[in-house]
């Protein structure tokens, strides 16, 4: 029995956070640099059923049996075993590896849970379509954020730019023209389960005014597609300033990383915004080709670091 390994992606949102768990569009493109791994080696010597876990980057090493029920590993290999007619498990040893920095909006925990689903369902045999392992990818989400919007599962397990509109199914984006975004790490974690329960908190007490905001905020996702689409880019960074306005007036941003917007735009950036459930984790400015002046202001700012990587063309 050979071994098995799948990777997935980390992501950024580039328009349309928290507005899309309200039935709101957004976008989200992968970054391929960034990549959990999970590869699946079978345990000859094990009993049948035994599952050995060795995740360093995480700090975790041992049994699945042994993890809480609801930890989100146990979860992602429970939706496979519920959905697959599997009999006997092989003994196997699992071992899970990431490059995306964790708790920072880039899509860590749902890489790691798409790339675990991808090759556990390989080595019981099954091929799972894209879709498939994006809805089990989901529902291991609820665990992570409690009420997703399926926008992360969406593009990590497709691995492609999506415009995604909870019931709309997936768009997946037409790009003539490549872009380069920058990726900003500020220093702080990012808590997308906090920012998430505490807005819907204050959307219960009174949803008017957070209804005319996430509207708003649809309307620059819807706007952004457009312009994407159209290989209009340099429109794009306005409508990124307004989006983070828009996310400050939700309550999901942090002073820090309005710092670090500002610095970004007195730099030269096109325009930033938080990306992510905010509280902490990235932002990111839409930059043009040689943004080594920004990069070194931005660590001035108190940045704890960035990158830069293309959005690239599709034919
Ligand atoms: O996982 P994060 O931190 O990139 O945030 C996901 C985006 C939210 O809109 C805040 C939540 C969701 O489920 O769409």
């Amino acid at each position: 029995m050979p071994a098995f390994t799948a990777s997935a992606p980390g992501k950024i949102i580039l328009f349309g956070e928290h507005a899309v768990v309200y039935g709101q569009p957004a976008i989200a493109v992968p970054i391929p640099s960034l990549q959990a791994r999970a590869i699946i080696s079978p345990d000859l010597a094990g009993p049948s059923g035994r599952i050995q876990l060795d995740a360093p980057d995480i700090g975790l090493t041992g049994l699945v049996e042994d993890l809480p029920k609801g930890h989100h590993l146990r979860a992602a290999l429970d939706q496979v075993l519920g959905d697959l007619p599997v009999q006997n498990i092989p003994a196997c040893q699992i071992r899970l590896s990431s490059t995306i920095p964790p708790s920072s909006g880039l899509g860590s925990g749902t890489a790691i849970s798409t790339s675990l689903i991808r090759a556990f369902s390989a080595f019981l045999g099954q091929r799972l379509s894209d879709e498939q392992i994006s809805a089990m990818v989901f529902e291991v989400e609820k665990i992570h954020h409690g009420t997703p919007s399926g926008i992360d599962n969406s593009v990590i397990s497709f691995q492609k730019p999506v415009y995604f509109r909870q019931g709309d199914g997936i768009r997946f984006l037409n790009i003539p023209t490549p872009f380069s975004i920058l990726v900003i790490n500020s220093g702080n974690a990012g808590d997308t389960l906090r920012a998430v329960m505490e807005l819907r908190q204050a959307w219960e007490n009174d949803p008017e005014p957070y209804n005319r905001i996430f509207k708003q905020i649809g309307k620059i996702s819807e706007l952004a597609r457009q312009h994407i689409e159209n290989g209009k880019i340099v429109e794009l960074g306005p409508l990124m300033d307004q989006n983070h306005q828009l996310l400050v007036d939700l309550g999901v941003s942090t002073p820090k990383l309005d710092k670090l917007v500002t610095a970004a735009r007195e730099a030269g950036v096109l325009g930033a915004k938080l990306s992510g459930g905010g509280l902490g984790g990235h932002l990111i400015a839409l930059v043009e080709d040689h943004p080594g002046s920004i990069l070194e202001a931005l660590i001035n700012a108190g940045a704890a670091s960035a990158f830069v990587f293309q959005v690239a063309a599709n034919p």
